[in-house]
């Protein structure tokens, strides 16, 4: 059992295992630290954490092309539904689907989430299993101590941890979610990609986790 998960930077990460390809928050277009281009996206599947422009990114059009379906919050499928792309499988908070890769399991998340001005349902963290690996994608999200609870329940091998501040946790707070998740390996995102945003992953330092930080386009093999 073995997969490789690369950052596009960002929250953009890309799950990879056999023949199965996972896009988590696809934020490609108008993103300055991208490592990809969403026309170059072959992807098996797209997972969201919510609908903040800078997460449901290219989703529309990589879901569309690819006929790929979509994990998200119910109502960010209403509204990709109603652009003509109903492969999406609606979700909410402590929901699990079972997938031809493994699974996904949407958690909560201390933010909000909109699109256009519309409430996209739901902020939420991630659970993807791919490959017999677990991967938690914390999404936007404040310190919230039920971050153990999940570690314990999902036993994660890499937690993504976004550090950047002022819309989520900055990396003091950080180190704090990575220590409760548990996860052997984290790894810092949101963080770089605009001035607001802290630009480096200084003072990320969890202990008894590894630190690995990627610079767009890196990968990490796990298994
Ligand atoms: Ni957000
Ligand atoms: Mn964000």
């Amino acid at each position: 059992m073995s997969a490789r998960a690369t950052f596009l930077g960002h929250s953009g990460v890309l799950l990879e295992s056999g023949a199965h390809r996972v896009l988590i928050d696809p934020f490609l277009t108008g993103n300055p630290l991208a490592a990809r281009k969403a026309e170059e996206m072959d992807v098996t599947a797209i997972v969201l954490t919510h609908g903040h422009a800078d997460h449901f990114g290219d989703t529309e059009s990589i879901a569309k092309r690819c006929g790929a379906p979509v994990y998200a919050a119910h109502e960010i499928c209403e509204f990709l539904a109603e652009r003509g792309h109903d492969k999406c499988e609606g979700m909410n908070p402590g929901g699990k689907v079972e997938t031809a890769f493994g699974f996904v399991a949407l958690t909560q998340a201390f933010h909000s989430s909109s699109y256009e001005g519309r409430y996209m349902g739901m902020p939420c963290g991630a659970v993807v299993s791919i490959g017999g690996i677990t991967f938690y994608h914390c999404g936007d999200t404040g310190l919230f101590s039920d971050m153990k609870l999940i570690g314990e329940i999902y036993k994660p091998q890499v937690a993504f941890v976004p550090i950047g501040d002022r819309y989520t946790m900055g990396p003091e707070l950080a180190s704090r979610a990575a220590e409760f998740i548990g996860a052997p390996i984290a790894v810092p995102v949101h963080y770089k990609t605009f001035p607001l945003l802290r630009q480096d992953a200084k003072g990320f330092e969890p202990k008894g986790v590894t630190v690995r930080e990627l610079s767009p386009g890196e990968s990490i093999e796990l298994g």
